[in-house]
């Protein structure tokens, strides 16, 4: 990636966690940002700079939320997008065997169908300004248990950002960075009891700033794990 003023960033999932903390760092360094969520713009609007652009944009309705990014970008006069970090994601823990048809659905449309239409609604905007898609995968792309269907949704991502590195191949980079477990709220939103493994996760800063020099490199599938967490603790990386 170019340096970060004045770029053209969309974040998705800026509310929390990974989102929230890559939504930071590009902000300090002056890029241009338009973020979303699932909660209304009042409700987040302190969390953010003025200059970060905030849209509702519920990923359970795919088509609505690529629309709202669309015509976002048409009123900032977005004509180019430099980067789109896709990173919006959720999962429930449940036993394959009797998954909720409902819920099954919204896995998909969150982790996989949105990422897929986002996508295709902005590639104009990324293909012309020879742009990065960056996808936030999971190593649960491998398979986890209890996490059927958002597995499915992550080896889903792989495959579709492997088929767009072809397509795109010399006009923009589409990578795919596949997260570790990170120490975000995202387990407890997922019903995931994690207090007797949470030790092992990977403090957020230490995981965003990993995640943040994937992108910089732009080299795809990567994986941000374990040595990302060892490499941290001797940086001095784990404040907050
Ligand atoms: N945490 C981990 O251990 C881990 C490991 C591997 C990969 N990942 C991946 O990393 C990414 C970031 O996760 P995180 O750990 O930072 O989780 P997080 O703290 O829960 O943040 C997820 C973000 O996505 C948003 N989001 C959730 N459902 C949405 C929906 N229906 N429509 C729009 N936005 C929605 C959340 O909004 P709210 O603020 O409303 O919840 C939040 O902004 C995800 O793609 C996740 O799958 C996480």
């Amino acid at each position: 990636m170019r340096n970060n003023t004045m770029l053209n960033i969309l974040i998705t999932g800026g509310t929390d966690g990974l989102g929230f903390k890559l939504v930071e760092s590009y902000a300090k360094k002056g890029a241009n940002i338009i973020t979303t969520g699932r909660e209304t713009e009042n409700n987040v609007r302190q969390k953010f700079p003025d200059s970060v652009k905030y849209i509702q944009a519920d990923q359970t309705n795919p088509r609505a939320a690529a629309e709202k990014i669309s015509a976002t970008f048409q009123s900032l006069n977005w004509t180019k997008c430099d980067l789109a970090i896709l990173n919006a994601g959720a999962g429930y823990v449940y036993d394959p065997f009797s998954e909720d048809i409902n819920k099954l659905k919204e896995t998909l449309a969150v982790n996989l169908y949105s990422p897929i239409q986002i996508s295709l609604a902005i590639s104009p905007a990324l293909l012309l300004a020879g742009g990065q898609l960056t996808l936030i995968g999971s190593v649960a792309h491998k398979g986890a248990e209890k996490f059927a269907s958002y597995s499915a949704a992550k080896a889903g991502q792989h495959g579709f950002i492997r088929a767009l590195s072809e397509e795109w191949r010399g006009r923009a980079i589409a990578q795919i960075i596949h997260p570790g477990a990170m120490m975000t709220n995202m387990h407890t939103k997922a019903d995931f009891n994690t207090d007797k493994i949470r030790f092992l996760f990977t403090p957020l800063n230490i995981a965003a700033r990993a995640v943040e020099r994937q992108i910089s490199k732009g080299i795809t599938p990567v994986t941000v794990g374990i040595r990302s967490r060892i490499r941290g603790s001797f940086t001095g990386w784990r404040n907050n």
